[in-house]
């Protein structure tokens, strides 16, 4: 028989908002009181900022409490920052920096039950239907995108292959083989899985898949549509980071698919001004921060993910949403004095039809100044010194230098010239180090 009940929208998804907002300050308070009591880490931190339990009586009180960063996690390595016992953690996760020691995470098994049933949710919001089949491409392993999509589509009652990242050929034979209706996969892994069938001979346009779960990096509404017509289904977008859970944060909803909705009942979100920390009213852009209301294992207070977004209202449920992630701090390059994000790369690269989606942006010295090179492929078949190529490459330089104001030196690259990743791309090499 199929699960049919878990399809059913959760009431909390479409409650009045002073339902959740009411929900949410219960929460938010028993988790402070948490946090204080069980992690020292927390414990110092509101201490040192002199701010008392009793100070948070609503949510805009929140704002008195200090920010968590992942120099709090890393300085707590490995498991300082855990508010129960070690024996209480039933799974560790770990996400490597570039630097390093790794950001580990815990979560004790009612962490692990209310991460599945939001990965639940958000595979439902996405449009799931009882009987799908889910084909996972997320890595397993320390990172958090393979193990939590798998406990998500199983809560949901899916049939799941739990193929993980890598082996390009054998993924597109199991694809055809087994017929998933639904794909969860980083998106510019997608596309080189999409680029390996049309190199077996067959179209991407007539698989099974109907659905494609898409996140782990920031991809634009320019790649949505390219990815939708390109294998024609819907293509929606999966938010989450492992300091604050894992995948299923905040998902689109299929209906609407207008911004990942954030799922407010167990995130908390704010957006603050990077540079002073203050907080910025629904609407306008700055960084992401959240203030988990339900986890055990690590509660995680005002943590700032660098994502850089602002919130928007609810639309297809009560819950704000987060306008798509245009990037993160990090990926900011700063070229000459103008900041440069490869989203708004990538925006220009789709509107030219001679080029492909696969592109990395490069820094390096010319003399003292920065120079940026884009390189990026020409699609199957167009011949790098071809007439509509090098169309294609003098009306992307313009388009840079008129829409985002910075000078780029366009590189074309023949298909398979710019580095593939099966999980998140790496979109900016920086030779200036
Ligand atoms: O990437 C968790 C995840 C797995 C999300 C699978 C979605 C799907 P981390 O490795 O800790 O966790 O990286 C988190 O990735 O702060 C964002 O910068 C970026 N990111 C994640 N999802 C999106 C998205 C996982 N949908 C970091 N759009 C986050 C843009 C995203 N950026």
């Amino acid at each position: 028989m199929l699960q049919k009940t878990s399809f059913l929208l959760e009431s909390i998804e479409k409650a009045p908002i002073a339902e959740l907002r009411a929900l949410q300050l219960k929460r938010l308070q028993s988790t402070l009181a948490h946090a204080y009591e069980n992690s020292p880490v927390y414990r110092a931190k509101f201490d040192a900022a002199r701010v008392k339990l009793s100070d948070v009586k609503t949510l805009a009180d929140l704002s008195k409490l200090p920010f968590t960063t992942k120099k709090d996690l890393r300085d707590a390595y490995p498991f300082g920052m855990f508010a129960v016992l070690r024996e209480q953690i039933v799974r560790i996760h770990a996400s490597s920096g570039t630097t390093g020691k790794p950001t580990v995470v815990g979560y004790t098994q009612n962490d692990i039950d209310m991460w599945s049933n939001l990965v639940a949710r958000s595979i439902r919001a996405s449009g799931a239907k009882p009987g799908d089949l889910v084909h996972i491409s997320y890595g397993y392993g320390l990172f958090t995108g393979g193990l939590g999509a798998h406990y998500g589509a199983e809560k949901l009652g899916l049939t799941v292959v739990p193929f993980g990242g890598g082996q390009t050929e054998r993924q597109v034979q199991l694809i055809m083989d087994f017929k998933p209706t639904i794909i969860m996969v980083t998106p510019s892994y997608m596309l080189a899985i999409a680029d390996e069938m049309e190199r077996q001979g067959i179209d991407p346009r007539k698989t099974s898949l109907r659905i494609g779960i898409f996140g782990a990096e920031p991809w634009t509404n320019e790649m949505r549509a390219s990815i939708e017509a390109r294998l024609n289904i819907q293509a929606v977008d999966i938010y989450g980071l492992s300091e604050v859970m894992g995948p299923g944060v905040a998902n689109e909803c299929v209906e609407t698919k207008d911004g990942p909705t954030i799922w407010e009942d167990h995130f908390y979100p704010e957006i603050i001004d990077p540079e002073t920390g203050a907080v910025l009213p629904d609407g306008e852009f700055g960084e992401l921060v959240f203030t988990s209301l339900t986890k055990e294992a690590l509660p995680i207070i005002r943590y700032r993910t660098r994502d850089l977004t602002r919130l928007l209202p609810g639309t297809a449920r009560t819950m704000r949403r987060m306008e798509k992630i245009t990037g993160r701090s990090d990926d900011m390059m700063i070229v000459r004095g103008v900041n440069v994000f490869p989203s708004q790369i990538e925006e220009l690269i789709l509107k030219q039809a001679a080029l492909s989606a696969h592109y990395q942006c490069i820094l390096s010295k010319d003399g003292h100044l920065d120079a940026l090179t884009v390189a990026v492929e020409t699609k199957p078949g167009i011949a790098i010194d071809s007439e509509a190529a090098r169309a294609a490459s003098k009306a992307l330089a313009h388009d840079i230098k008129t829409y985002i104001g910075s000078s780029a030196a366009i590189e074309l690259r023949a298909e398979g010239g710019v580095e593939r990743s099966a999980g998140k791309a790496k979109r900016v090499v920086d030779l200036r180090k």
